[in-house]
This record gives C-alpha cells, sequence and structure tokens, in this order.
C-alpha cells in the first residue's frame, strides 16, 4: 500500500508508537500531519533509547521523514531533537513544510496562563503552546517556517501581531514584555539553522506517491482529542482523525490508500473530561500498573478504564478505519473477568451512539459484556497460541466494530506482536 495512514482510536497513547515503528522500516517516507511536541514516543534502536516528540517515527531509520503543513513547530525542540540524533550518528534526510506554523515562546506562556485561569475547569493540556499556537494560526496571526528566513517579511509581521500578544499578555496579568527586535533575533536564528530543510513538501510528497513509493502517515494523540470530533473542549486543537492526513499534508484524499486504526486493548485517558467507562478500583490499578500507564511527555499518570466499543465504533467509523491493531492485550492478562462496554444508559435510556454533547457522555452509564479473562497472552506470537478466551476477546471486539484486527501486540518489544491473525 503506498500510501498508508495510522491513527488512534482513543484519547491518544494507543501504542502507536511500535505499529508505526514497524511499518516505519518498510516505507520510504514517514510525515506527520498533525499536533506538535504535545506528543511524545519512544524508539528503540540500535540498543539505545530515543524520545521524540516531534520528529517522526522513521526519522531514525535514515528515512524520508515529513513535518507537513497541518504540524506546529516548536523549532527550539526541533533543534534539541536532530542534534541528538547527530550526536547519535544518525543524519536525518528531514523536509519540514514551509508552512507549518512556529510555537512561539508567548504561546506557551499564554497556554499556561489559561489553564490557570481556569482553574479546576482547566482542560489538562501539555503547556507546550500547542493551543495558542493553532488559535493564532486560525486567526491569522501566526508566523509560518517560510517568515523564518525572509527578514523583512518577518520584522513586518512581528510589528502587527507583537502589540496584540502584549495586550493579551498584559490582560491575563502574565509578567512578560515582548520586544520584537528580541524575537526577530530568535526567529532568525531557527531559520538559519533549519533553512536546509525548510521547503514545499507538498512537490515532495506527491512526487513520491506519482513513483509509487511508500508513504506512512503518522498521526498523533487520537480521534477522541480531535478538534472536531474528539470531546470538545477537553481536546487538542488539531485533526488526528484520517481526513487531517490530506489537509495536513497537502496530499488529496483520494490518494491516501488505507487506514489503519490503533485500538488499545482498553482504554486511557490524560487530562481531563469524561470518560465512562473510567475505573477507581483495583482493576484500574492493574491497568496502570502493568500497562506504565504514564505519559511519556508530562510523567502525568494517565487515568485508565475498560474497553469502550460505542466510542470505538465512532472512531472507526469517522476515520473510515479499514484495519486495527489491537495494543497491549498482554495488560489484561491475570484478571478474572474482562469486561467491554457495548452500549450505554444515558437518563434510564439505551444509547448505542457516541454523543457531541460533554454534558450528555458525562450521564453516561456503560453497559458491559463480562467476557471470562486468561492467564497469559505476554508475548505470544502466534494467534493459535493464544488462549481461548483471549481469541474470543479479539473476536468480539472485531465482530462489534465489523472491522478486521489485523495485528495483536502482546509485549512492548517488537517480536512481541502477532501480525495478521
Ligand atoms: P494539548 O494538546 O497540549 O493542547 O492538550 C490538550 C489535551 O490533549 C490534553 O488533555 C492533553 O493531555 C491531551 N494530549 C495531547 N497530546 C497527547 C498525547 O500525545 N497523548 C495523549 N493525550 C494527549
Amino acid at each position: 500500500m503506498p500510501a498508508v495512514v495510522v491513527v488512534g482510536l482513543q484519547w491518544g497513547d494507543e501504542g502507536k508508537g511500535k505499529i508505526t515503528d514497524f511499518w516505519a522500516e518498510k516505507a520510504d517516507c514517514v510525515v506527520r500531519f498533525q499536533g506538535g511536541n504535545n506528543a511524545g514516543h519512544t524508539v528503540i534502536a540500535g540498543g539505545k533509547k530515543y524520545k521524540f516528540h516531534l520528529l517522526p517515527s522513521g526519522v531514525i531509520r535514515e528515512k524520508e521523514a515529513v513535518i507537513g503543513n497541518g504540524v506546529v513547530v516548536d523549532p527550539e525542540v526541533l533543534l534539541e531533537e536532530l542534534a541528538a540524533l547527530g550526536q547519535a550518528g544518525i543524519t536525518p534526510h528531514m523536509h519540514i513544510s514551509d508552512r507549518a506554523h512556529v510555537i512561539m515562546p508567548y504561546h506557551r506562556w499564554l497556554d499556561g496562563a489559561e489553564e490557570n485561569l481556569l482553574g479546576n475547569q482547566k482542560i489538562g493540556t501539555t503547556r507546550r503552546g500547542i493551543g495558542p499556537c493553532y488559535a493564532d494560526k486560525i486567526s491569522r496571526f501566526g508566523i509560518r517556517m517560510d517568515d523564518l528566513t525572509d527578514p523583512e517579511g518577518l520584522r513586518e509581521k512581528l510589528h502587527r501581531i507583537v502589540p496584540i500578544k502584549q495586550a493579551l499578555l498584559d490582560a491575563l496579568g502574565i509578567e512578560k514584555k515582548l520586544n520584537v527586535d528580541d524575537l526577530h533575533a530568535l526567529c532568525t536564528r531557527w531559520g538559519t539553522e533549519l533553512q536546509e530543510y525548510i521547503e514545499d513538501t507538498t512537490l515532495f510528497l506527491n512526487a513520491l506517491l506519482e513513483r509509487k513509493k511508500t508513504v506512512l502517515f503518522e498521526g498523533a494523540q487520537g480521534c477522541l482529542l480531535d478538534i472536531d470530533f474528539g470531546t470538545y473542549p477537553y481536546v487538542t486543537s488539531s485533526n488526528p482523525v484520517a481526513g487531517g492526513a490530506a489537509t495536513g499534508t497537502g496530499v488529496g484524499p483520494r490518494r491516501l490508500d488505507s487506514v489503519l486504526g490503533i485500538l488499545k486493548a482498553y482504554t486511557t485517558r490524560v487530562g481531563e473530561g469524561p470518560f465512562p467507562t473510567e475505573l477507581r478500583d483495583e482493576a484500574g490499578d492493574h491497568l496502570v500498573d502493568r500497562g506504565q500507564e504514564y505519559g511519556t511527555t508530562t510523567g502525568r499518570k494517565r487515568r485508565c478504564g475498560w474497553l469502550d466499543l460505542v466510542a470505538a465504533r465512532y472512531a472507526c467509523r469517522v476515520n473510515g478505519v479499514d484495519e486495527i491493531a489491537l495494543t497491549k492485550l498482554d495488560v489484561l492478562d491475570g484478571l478474572d473477568t474482562v469486561r467491554v462496554c457495548t452500549t450505554y444508559t444515558c437518563d434510564g435510556k439505551k444509547r448505542d451512539q457516541f454523543p457531541a454533547s460533554l454534558s450528555v457522555l458525562s450521564r453516561c452509564r456503560p453497559h458491559y459484556e463480562d467476557m471470562e479473562g486468561w492467564n497469559s497472552t505476554a508475548g505470544i506470537t502466534s494467534y493459535e497460541k493464544l488462549p481461548a478466551a483471549a481469541r474470543r476477546y479479539v473476536e468480539r471486539v472485531s465482530q462489534h466494530l465489523g472491522v478486521p484486527i489485523s495485528v495483536i501486540s502482546t509485549g512492548p518489544s517488537r517480536e512481541e506482536t502477532i501480525w495478521h491473525p
């Protein structure tokens, strides 16, 4: 398949890293199409561990790596990640869209201040300036990568934007003074250091696809954090759904061949917002401990719960998922009973569609189907060797969603995987 889109079907952290890393090896090019350094994944290569927040996963394999126009780039983070690669003796084949927006220092300050002002209503953002940067993109106050290499145009833009940002900082009580000359110097330094990578990536990507090269579109976060389809406002500010791969890269939707959805065998979320199947008992502790459910970017403990098939069915629909990789099945090992939520009850009525309204979602109570647990799936590499109860679980999920499960992950390492069961 020349153009494969990999997307998360829950609230992020579905274990996309391992699956994308596998696909990245086969691909000629890996492209990120949304988000920024709010994402995070760990890649183990050559016995070394790398933590990336911004670079596409294929970069470590010296594949062509693209940061599409839909991404927001913190140049300081990008330069740090590139320097770490250099120290490891890896030459990045980077292409950064000239249309990608730049996270400026004031975006980070605003992210923190807005969260503080929201108090116990906060979104629980990563405070990396993601939301304020996308907000500026839509408000037409953004600085783009191409501005970094155009000192004159940049100065004009800063003169237009800075007074507005200063007024906002002052109004929010943030004691920071913006200075056009300082920001200009910072941006032009970034421009000089990144110049060799900044280009019209729509040309590069479309030419690759024309030549039938394999391109992996690597989604960050997940469907339920999507700005349109997620649990708004407890979402990120971009479109992690498969459609974002087209708008975030300048590749037409008809050029995208297939969508691989990543679904964790249970549910997690970081940050705030309703979560119908959340567990606050021993089973929840089991998932946190066995699944090592702590954020890669912020280190926060993730909230855990049973697999929510109402939400997953919705995610399969809005992403047009062709096949699923079911991850972290082994985390459910050792439980007497495993549960899947197949419908909700809301205000005394059965509900089998995921609602847009958060107040409705927060009143939804899960209706569970209980299934027999199993002893161990850890490290199993063939479908036939899975305990019968685990196979029944996989088959029930696939049947409920109406989508084939083509990959099952039974442990963190590459080998602990069942391909095409
Ligand atoms: P932001 O993306 O930093 O604006 O945060 C908005 C929401 O998305 C918060 O609930 C974050 O915890 C969540 N979020 C952002 N990136 C990730 C991720 O990579 N995994 C899981 N949650 C994320």
